[in-house]
């Protein structure tokens, strides 16, 4: 018999939200990535999707929240739900002076997630959109490790920002378990959260690549040898997704758990930097 997914989550990571600001208007207004045009556009075309896609994530877990007779489960959506209005709150702002600094509104670059989302919120039942919240959980988890496991990817940055960025992928960490533990709760299948993945990977990077586009469309050089240079940044022998295919598979397993990714060693390296938390290795 399988054990319980909670139990399967380790009991010393807490999750622990902090509330952090970040002072980052005017580095925005730079390629603050090391002056690297693709690097910058890449992190903030993900940023672009962070507050309407947490907004959507804290919504379905909560729908189901009546129903998890766990109180420790309990516990732990609420600190899911803490870090993820936090992490609005800062991305929304990050948003805003990046759109105000490239002259690009800030709801043109939202409207198709916007617009997915009213879908989904309509047409959707709630198990639907909180497996989409699972596998896209999953996306962030996985991409939060590679932040630590590849430092190359951060390399260079304004310091500002990989605070922000690291900030962002340990709390990502902590809580990485969450939505998968409520979806088992209240009887997610395998087969669903596979579907699930398969439609959110796509859209998720159709996304980013559209974000991407939209950030990058005042850039002066060649856009071969820009998205080239970038494939070689993201993909390449030191890029910074590099070993993620695993990862990513290991999720269409029937018995994946996200804490079978113990990652725990890996990011209890940067939390003296945020005052600290529970990540231990025991
Ligand atoms: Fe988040
Ligand atoms: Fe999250």
């Amino acid at each position: 018999m399988h054990q319980s997914p909670l139990s399967r989550t380790p009991q010393n990571v807490e999750i622990v939200p902090r509330n952090r600001q970040f002072n980052i208007e005017e580095v925005l207004e730079t390629n603050w990535h090391g002056g690297d045009a693709f690097k910058t556009a890449f992190f903030d075309a993900m940023s672009i999707l962070f507050p309407l896609g947490e907004q959507f994530f804290i919504d379905s877990v909560k729908e189901f929240r009546d129903r998890i007779e766990d109180p420790e489960l309990q516990r732990r959506v609420r600190g899911f739900v803490a870090q993820e209005s936090i992490h609005r709150r800062e991305h929304q702002s990050y948003n805003e002076a990046l759109c105000r600094a490239r002259g690009i509104p800030l709801e043109k670059m939202e409207e198709r997630v916007e617009k997915k989302q009213a879908f989904a919120r309509r047409y959707l039942r709630p198990i639907q959109r909180l497996s989409g919240t699972v596998a896209l959980e999953h996306l962030t988890a996985i991409l939060a490790d590679a932040t630590f496991r590849n430092p190359e990817g951060l390399e260079g940055a304004h310091p500002e920002m990989q605070a922000l960025w690291h900030w962002h992928a340990l709390e990502e960490t902590e809580h990485k378990s969450v939505a998968f533990d409520v979806f088992v709760a209240v009887g997610g299948t395998y087969w669903r959260r596979r579907i699930s993945m398969l439609l959110v990977t796509l859209d998720f990077t159709q996304h980013v690549i559209r974000n991407m586009r939209l950030l990058l469309r005042d850039y002066k050089g060649s856009r071969f040898k820009l998205w080239w240079g970038g494939m070689k940044f993201l993909f390449g022998e030191k890029g910074a997704l590099r070993g993620l295919k695993e990862p990513y598979l290991d999720f269409y397993k029937k018995d994946f758990h996200p804490w079978d990714h113990d990652n725990r060693e890996l990011v209890s390296s940067v939390m003296s930097e945020f005052g600290g938390g529970a990540v231990n290795p025991i």
